[in-house]
């Protein structure tokens, strides 16, 4: 691995790490570090007293030796000179929130990370890492900051790895992940609140001086309130289209907290990390604690821009599979609940072959004996096949789903257990609780303790039992309903590091699970979307981003999380929430994985021609909804009509989803509407599709230029009469 010293003495290969890093010395030896993506620059300062400073973050220069005479230019530091510190330390000269703080195994709290080295690994033509080394000068600490970007799609993940080799342990009473200084003149956070139902509602308000924290206690289900992720406008609220904006995600399902500080100087600080809320980490001497990644991408082209960069990012980089295919699906949760047998299963096997979608998903209440699963109640943690439900077990339902050329899934919620249930009598010392107070329930249920390696295995052996037994299963949905309440491990020495290990406990039973079966689709639910973040994903193929299925708020929660998550990772499905028609109901889970989850043997058979035609109409256009750019066109919290289109990278076909969301007098779409994306040299043919049976389009196919189609638009003619309506675009 190439180094570089605080002189600026080279070792290793030179040349390469020149070109990588793109080191500058100013004549006082400050060393300038600038991380490049192919439109930013995140700048770094190394001062003459080895502190390591951020200086910049924004568009990125021609002339890389101009970075050096940034610096001087604001008032980064302020009056104490430790604003912009790239990581802040506390106990020494920072008096302002810190990024780490710790407590050494003397007792003393005092930290103080001078840089040692760096070092850049190019790890392909489009990711390269920039590792820091920081040392504390009193204490055996230290510190390396890790910078890893994604060049074209302008993404950078940054994390931390802490290390000591003092006497005893050291305690970490704050870890962060990242901490950025970013300079504008204003600063607008836009960020999120929900509940069960009410996923990704938005807020957006201008930074004002002063901390802002956006955090979770939540502990497993911790996004319940309010998810890891936000976007910061810079000196301006950016739109679709225009404006310098971030987007931010902690990658990780447990505790949060994001500090968003505008200093004395101005300057937006931004602190990232786990949550140190009761959870000062208790770290031995030798070994190292990596903290979770945190993603951000920065664009002044506005929010379209940044999503499309997250979500390419995403798709290659992050989630599983993110550039393969989805199955198509048929749910029996809202069509049963826990009320099923052999017969019925038999018939929704069918049904799943008469609609035409891929596989047939098995949802809660198949196990338990007994406790059997026949509500909410009892029977969680109970992995065995209800026997009076299924006597002949799940190689039933997969021979079955066989014989109908379909595939098959099931769900799970494996980290968790109801104390009604033979788990809970073999191993109270495996459910959080506190030893010596009542129990309480979210659910009915509580929460298995996944910081303890014997509950990892339960855990991993849940799924593994599965697939061994059954090699045809393709499909699981892994749910998880409650929050952490009295938290307590039996297990754990240090109490403060149970919410910590609890997470990655989590992930070493994901790791494991993804080892033995790589591809497999998993589907990511808690209870909704009470744990969608990066940290997650990065083992699922699919989220599920609420139990709320009402197709208006739907299109609302979809709109939000298309912010942050590709549309191929968003699991739709069509139900009987609200009362809108079955084709307005299809028409807006077609935005994102199409999945059913109703009685298909209820629907008029003009409702089943519909649902058939749009399940072949949905696979000819995946291409576009799963690999495609997405283009947000006209905002439902702004306008009568939502509009999203989605194009393939070629720029040959694409398709515009438009719903309405207003019920007032004349709502609907009385101008045309612009497409973005397309090639405006490229003629392109619209034409209607997903028309009702026995209905007339009002669109007349015609042929534009992408040109026309980008600068005039179509009119979707959307109304009363035709509240959702998607149209094909195709070059011709
Ligand atoms: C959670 C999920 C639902 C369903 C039920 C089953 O609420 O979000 O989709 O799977 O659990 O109990």
């Amino acid at each position: 691995m190439n180094k570089i010293n605080s002189k600026g003495l080279l070792t290793g290969a030179i040349i390469a790490l020149y070109v990588l890093c793109n080191v500058s010395f100013t004549k006082a030896q400050d060393v300038i570090i600038p991380i490049e993506t192919k439109e930013n620059a995140l700048v770094l300062q190394v001062t003459p007293d080895k502190l390591l400073n951020m200086v910049y973050f924004g568009s990125k220069l021609s002339d890389k030796n101009e970075y050096a005479a940034l610096a001087k230019l604001y008032q980064f530091g302020g009056t104490i000179g430790t604003y912009n510190n790239a990581y802040t330390t506390a106990g020494t000269r920072n008096l302002m929130e810190p990024a780490i703080a710790v407590t050494h195994a003397d007792g003393n709290k005092s930290l103080e990370l001078k840089y040692v080295n760096h070092t850049v690994t190019k790890i392909n033509d489009d990711v390269s890492l920039l590792s820091i080394s920081l040392k504390d000068s009193v204490y055996d600490f230290e510190v390396t900051l890790n910078y890893q970007t994604y060049y074209n799609e302008d993404v950078t993940e940054q994390w931390s790895v802490i290390k000591h080799h003092e006497k005893k342990d050291v305690v970490l009473n704050k870890y962060a992940s990242a901490n950025l200084c970013i300079h504008a003149n204003s600063y607008w956070l836009k960020h999120y609140h929900g509940d069960w139902a009410k996923e990704m509602r938005p807020e957006e308000e201008q930074l004002n001086h002063g901390l802002k924290t956006l955090d979770s206690k939540l502990g497993s289900r911790a996004d319940l309130f309010q998810p890891p992720v936000f976007m910061v406008s810079l000196n301006k609220p950016a739109t679709e289209d225009e404006g310098e904006v971030m987007y931010g995600n902690l990658e990780w399902s447990g505790n949060f907290r994001i500090d968003l500080e505008v200093d004395p100087a101005n300057n937006l600080r931004l602190i990232a990390g786990i949550n140190n809320f009761a959870a000062d980490y208790n770290l031995k001497a030798g070994v190292e604690f990596a903290t979770p990644k945190f993603v951000y991408t920065l664009t002044n082209k506005g929010k379209g821009e940044a999503s499309r960069n997250l979500q390419t990012w995403a798709r290659k980089y992050k989630i599983v599979d993110g550039n393969g295919s989805r199955l198509t699906l048929l749910n029996n949760w809202e069509s049963t609940y826990f009320d099923f047998n052999e017969d019925k299963l038999a018939g929704l096997l069918k049904d799943t072959k008469k609609l035409g979608v891929d596989l047939f998903l098995l949802d809660d209440g198949w196990f338990g004996n007994k406790y059997p699963r026949n509500g909410d109640h009892a029977g969680l943690g109970d992995w065995q096949t209800n026997k009076a439900k299924l006597p002949n077990d799940i190689a039933f339902l997969t021979k079955e789903a066989k014989a109908n050329d379909v595939k098959f899934g099931i769900w799970i919620e494996p980290e968790m257990v109801n104390p009604k249930s033979e788990l809970y009598e073999k191993h109270p010392d495996w459910v959080v609780k506190q030893p010596q107070r009542p129990e309480i329930y979210m659910r009915n249920q509580l929460v298995l303790d996944l910081s303890n390696p014997k509950v990892q295995d339960f855990v991993f052996g849940v799924v593994d039992n599965l697939f061994v037994k059954n090699p045809d299963l393709a499909y699981i949905k892994w749910d998880c309903n409650s929050i952490i309440f009295n938290a307590y491990s039996a297990y754990e020495k240090n109490q403060s590091n149970f919410y910590t290990d609890y997470v990655l406990g989590l992930y070493k039973v994901l790791d494991r699970i993804r080892a033995k079966y790589p591809k497999v689709p998993l589907m990511l639910c808690s209870g909704g979307g009470g744990r969608v973040d990066y940290g997650a994903l990065k083992y699922f193929t699919e989220y599920w981003p609420s139990d709320n299925t009402e197709p208006i708020e739907r299109i609302f929660i979809q709109w939000e999380y298309s912010y942050f998550y590709p549309a191929i990772a968003s699991s739709n499905h069509v139900t009987d929430w609200g009362k809108q028609p079955i084709k307005f109901r299809v028409d807006v889970a077609m935005m994102g994985k199409l999945g059913f989850d109703i009685v298909i043997g209820k629907l008029k058979p003009a409702e089943l021609a519909f649902c058939q035609g749009a399940v072949n109409t949905y696979k000819q256009f995946s291409e576009e909804i799963w690999h495609g750019d997405q283009y947000r066109l006209q905002d439902p919290r702004e306008n009568d009509v939502a509009s999203i289109m989605y194009v393939d990278p070629a720029k040959t076909t694409a398709i515009m989803f438009n719903y309405l969301v207003n019920n007032r007098y004349q709502a609907g779409t009385h101008e045309p509407l612009r497409l973005k994306g397309l090639n405006p040299d490229k003629t392109y043919t619209i034409s209607e599709v997903n028309v009702f049976p026995g209905t007339r389009s009002t669109i007349t196919e015609a042929t534009y230029t992408g040109k026309f189609l980008m600068t005039i638009g179509i009119n979707p003619d959307v109304s009363e009469h035709r509240a959702s309506v998607l149209i094909a675009v195709k070059e011709n």
